[in-house]
């Protein structure tokens, strides 16, 4: 594997890759890696001749008072587990590359950007926007692979990019991975290593409260508020857990939904244990023939 700190070495690399005709996945993340992250790769290496991972702790997608300098930093790690993935290249800029001097440009992204995560992480997806389409630019993957974890980052991305007619990738080749999830159904998090045991215990309570959730609207809810009353009952059980956000929403669009019909929705649930702000994001539609009905896509 190479790993490359520079902006015209990436360039050379991935000039030889278009020159042999291949094609290139990309995996964007802020490293820290773990099992989810390395399944994002293994799609990735399924699905195009050459894997480049990108690691940057993007700073322009914390908040002031978020956790950017407590964000864990394990290069050496990293770049082990990525080079026995089979991982062709590392791309590991500083800020300074990412963010030169001068530097003055932001993508916002309205509507999907909203409420939700946004609302306790206000800018928090322009700085994602922003440095995904810098990636996208700098590698020019075929594909790009993100995780369903965090859906809303997803459909962020997607509209960005159907938006600014981006090419490579394009928007249909902007792929979705399921989430991994520790043992008892903690999504895994870069994030998780900040826990206190205490608070790693008790953060299943999201799995727990998306289970339900998912299970209340296969079986044909009918309307978000009863989904979300059973789901913050579960979460409000739980002391340790400050809910942020709680809601149901259009899987493609992040509409607000009043009525639930045979259009997925995602259930996106934000919440604090200590300091370490957990997120974890469910798809769900309801079951083909379930009580109120739901037809076949
Ligand atoms: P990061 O949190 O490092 O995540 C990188 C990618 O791994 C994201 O697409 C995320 O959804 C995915 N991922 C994280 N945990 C996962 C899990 N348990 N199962 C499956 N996939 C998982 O998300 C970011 O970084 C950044 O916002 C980034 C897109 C890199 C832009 O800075």
């Amino acid at each position: 594997m190479q790993s490359i700190h520079r902006l015209d070495h990436l360039r050379n690399v991935v000039a030889q890759w278009r020159v042999a005709e291949e094609t290139i996945a990309l995996v964007p993340t802020m490293g820290a890696l773990h099992e989810g992250h390395l399944t994002l790769v293994r799609a990735a290496r399924e699905k195009a001749d050459r894997v480049a991972v990108s690691i940057f702790v993007n700073p322009t997608q914390f908040g002031p008072n978020e956790d950017l300098d407590a964000y864990p930093r394990t290069l050496e790690a990293d770049s082990r587990l990525l080079d026995a993935e089979g991982v062709d290249a590392l791309w590991a800029p500083d800020a300074a590359t990412m963010y030169p001097d001068g530097f003055s440009t932001s993508i916002a992204v309205d509507g999907v950007s909203g409420d939700f995560c946004g609302r306790s992480r206000p800018g928090h997806f322009a700085g994602v926007a922003t440095v995904v389409c810098k990636l996208f630019n700098q590698v020019q993957p075929d594909l790009a692979l993100f995780g369903e974890k965090d859906w809303q980052q997803l459909a962020v991305i997607r509209t960005m990019a159907r938006d600014l007619d981006l090419a490579r990738p394009a928007v249909d080749a902007i792929l979705g991975v399921p989430t991994v999830r520790e043992a008892d159904g903690l999504a895994m998090s870069s994030r998780n290593v900040r826990l206190t045991p205490e608070d790693r215990d008790a953060a299943v309570v999201l799995a727990r409260a998306l289970d339900r959730g998912e299970a209340l609207l296969r079986a044909g809810a009918a309307e978000p508020e009863p989904v979300l009353a059973a789901m913050r009952e579960i979460i409000a059980a739980e002391p340790r857990a400050d809910l942020a956000s709680l809601d149901i929403r259009d899987a493609a669009t992040l509409d607000a939904v009043t009525v639930i019909d045979e259009r997925p929705v995602v259930i996106l649930v934000t919440a604090r244990f200590g300091d370490v702000l957990l997120i974890d994001q469910r798809v769900a539609e309801k079951a083909h023939g379930s009580a109120t009905g739901g037809k076949a896509a």
